[in-house]
């Protein structure tokens, strides 16, 4: 394979031989439907994509571990030490794979020698496509190639979310790592994240193509409001289990959350918790619909989902809106939604195929006459999950 090969040249350049150098791969993900419910104990429909992380990696005979991205060669080899576990904010990036190390260390899953490894991605950096969660579950496939270890796709994106939640800060529930860990060829994933419990369901769908629209607004989760939300959500349901026996919001149904959201003091809590309660209902709806071959109320779905997510959640903002409104009206679109955490990122939308180059052009249109610079379109593949390549 191409990338392999390049790869490898690259890794021979940047850490002498590539002789011993094993070759991995991990996808990004792009979410169908059910945002912001993970934490929340509800449903989410994710799938893998084609694009995502590459990586080549040698043992070393000693403790050290020598990072490299091709994607940020200005920041030159990070270097680090299996004894040295620690967040650093200058060492950037490499923080992501550190966590995953120490994670995977804490549960039994130790490296005892140390590691050259060379990265490199094709997932647009802060498109909110999961390139983080691709390098954590990426680095979890190194781990346990190289350690001999037999721990399975679940237990490595617990870990991920591990290293995201305790390492890096960000308190992200299970759905990035799940998705890429388990991802299936043209499958998403039904997955309930109260109980881990998951089914694929089948989304290659006829004459239809699923189109990646990137607001080019970057976003840091860190830097977002995404801690915030959680906050909230962990608020309201404190204040409803006062007066309902309920573990989680995915927990209740929305005539439930009707009956009882008087028990929420502010406005904004309950339209925070109102957003959890109705997405996972649409979701379990969506899933649902699909299986019937419905597509047209899969899409509707879709759209009620981002009208949420913009009036009760709040984490739209301009940017995707306008992507998304731009969609709907593009004749030959099923539905379009923002995917992953908001704030910029990217929306996504299903689209009859011989209706892709006119949503390009008029979305992209639209929004560059509206937002002041270019949006960007992607037509993705569902692709399957991580693995060694060589
Ligand atoms: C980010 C997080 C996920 C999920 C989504 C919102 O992608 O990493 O855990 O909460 O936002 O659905």
């Amino acid at each position: 394979m191409e990338e392999t090969q390049r790869l490898l040249r690259e890794f021979e350049r940047i850490f002498g031989s590539a002789a011993d150098a094993r070759v991995y791969f991990a996808p990004g993900r792009v979410n169908l439907i059910g945002e912001h419910t993970d934490y929340n104990g509800g449903h989410v429909f994710p799938c893998a994509l084609t694009i995502g992380t590459y990586a080549a990696a040698a043992v070393r005979s000693d403790r050290k571990l020598r990072m490299y991205s091709a994607n940020f060669p200005e920041e030159g080899v990070i270097e680090g030490s299996l004894d040295d576990l620690v967040y650093r904010r200058e060492d950037g990036w490499t923080n992501y794979p550190k966590g995953v190390i120490k994670e995977a260390a804490e549960r039994g899953y130790p490296l005892r020698q140390g590691l050259d490894i060379l990265y490199y991605g094709n997932i647009p950096n802060g498109s909110g496509l999961s390139s983080s969660a691709s390098i954590e579950v990426l680095t979890g496939e190194i781990l346990r190639d190289f350690g001999g270890y037999g721990f399975d796709g679940i237990t490595n994106a617990l870990i991920g979310q591990a290293a995201e939640n305790r390492f890096i800060g960000v308190n992200c529930g299970i759905m990035d790592q799940f998705a890429i860990a388990m991802g299936k060829k043209n499958h998403a994933i039904f997955l309930d994240t109260a109980t881990l419990s998951y089914e694929y369901a089948p989304v290659a769908m006829e004459g239809i193509r699923i189109v990646i629209m990137n607001t080019n607004h970057k976003r840091g989760l860190g830097e977002s409001k995404y801690n915030e939300r959680r906050a909230e959500c962990e608020q309201a349901l404190a204040e409803l289990q006062t007066v309902v026996d309920v573990p989680s919001l995915g927990a209740l149904t929305a005539s439930d959350f009707a009956k009882y959201e008087g028990a929420i003091a502010s406005p904004v809590r309950r339209r925070r918790a109102r957003h959890a309660v109705t997405e996972n209902e649409r979701t379990i709806r969506a899933v649902t619909a699909l299986k019937e071959g419905n597509l047209a109320e899969f899409g509707r779905l879709m759209n009620e989902s981002h009208k949420s997510l913009r009036d009760d959640y709040e984490v739209t903002g301009i940017e995707l809106d306008t992507l998304v409104t731009a969609a709907w009206n593009v004749p030959g679109v099923i539905g379009a939604r923002m995917t992953g955490a908001g704030f910029g990122g990217c929306a996504v939308c299903l689209v009859k195929e011989g209706s892709v180059d006119t949503l390009i052009r008029e979305v992209g249109g639209k929004y560059e006459e509206t937002i002041g610079y270019p949006a960007a379109f992607y037509v993705v593949e569902i692709g399957g999950g991580p693995g060694r390549l060589r």
